[in-house]
């Protein structure tokens, strides 16, 4: 079970178990951390689960679908990392990875 680094939208940050075959979503989530909205429930239709990936991990991770690049179109801090955690799959290439929640658009 990789461990990550969770950055919240105040800037504090927590390192956490990630539980593979859970999404990063679903690991930030099941912690504590209840600004990660998540609204549809990790369908890849609100956008509320954005978070930005530490720039070192962004080629282990999958690549984006057409959905989830439309998604985050729609959010105002949209950069090169951003992710919907609920599409990434954890795995154990993540262990180390630092995360931050995105601020709410
Ligand atoms: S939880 Fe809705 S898009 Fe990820």
């Amino acid at each position: 079970m990789p461990q990550i680094v969770v950055v919240d939208q105040s800037g504090a940050e927590r390192a956490i178990d990630a539980p593979t075959g859970r999404t990063l979503m679903e690991a930030i989530r099941d912690n504590g951390f209840d600004e990660l909205l998540a609204l549809c429930g990790g369908c890849c239709s609100c956008a509320t689960c954005h978070v930005h990936v530490d720039p070192a991990y962004v080629d282990k991770l999958p690549a984006l679908s057409e959905d989830e690049n439309d998604l985050l179109d729609s959010s105002d801090h949209r950069n090169e990392y951003s992710r919907l955690s609920c599409q990434v799959p954890v795995t154990d290439d993540l262990e180390g990875l630092r995360v931050t929640i995105a601020q709410e658009d």
